[in-house]
């Protein structure tokens, strides 16, 4: 699977993929985002970004395109952004969830009460509006 930065004018695919999953799509071209694509023989097979700066980022917009499932895509695409991540210093990560808890529950996360999140955070898009209360909070120290 090959992991590729998308630019501001490539997100089209990713939008889509989020619309379709139901998770929160209008922030995308914002700044302070990354955004990556993983292809598999010429097709996108998932997607996922990280949000943020210093030692505490979100991580977001996981999504693998539905017929492609279950097949631990998700965990591999997980693996690489927290690699990426790791890579640029940070220390925790942190996401919300309305449906995949237990999805990432399996990969060392860590159910939390929202009141414990860093304030760079919770001053994000996601935390302050596009992610409803009953949103899960998780969140993980990369090893
Ligand atoms: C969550 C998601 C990324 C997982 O990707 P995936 O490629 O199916 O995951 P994998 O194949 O690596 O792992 C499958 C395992 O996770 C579990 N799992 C997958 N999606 C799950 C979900 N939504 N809730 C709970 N468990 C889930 C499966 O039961 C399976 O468990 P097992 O290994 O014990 O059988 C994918 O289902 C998805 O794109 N969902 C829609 C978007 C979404 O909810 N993203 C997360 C919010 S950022």
């Amino acid at each position: 699977m090959h992991m590729t930065a998308l630019s501001n004018d490539d997100l089209e695919p990713l939008r889509d993929a989020l619309i379709l999953a139901g998770l929160p799509a209008d922030d995308l071209n914002l700044p302070g985002r990354r955004f990556f694509s993983f292809r598999q023989q010429d097709s996108d097979v998932a997607f996922g970004g990280i949000e943020g700066t210093g030692s505490d980022r979100l991580l977001r917009s996981l999504v693998v395109v539905e017929g492609r499932r279950g097949q631990g895509t998700g965990a591999l695409v997980l693996a690489a952004l927290e690699a990426f991540a790791k890579n640029e210093g940070v220390e925790w990560v942190h996401l919300l969830t309305e449906s995949a808890t237990a999805f990432f529950a399996a990969h060392g996360y860590q159910v939390q009460e929202r009141s414990l999140a860093p304030a760079s955070i919770c001053a994000t898009v996601q935390f302050k509006r596009l992610c409803p209360a009953s949103a899960a909070y998780l969140s993980k120290r990369l090893a």
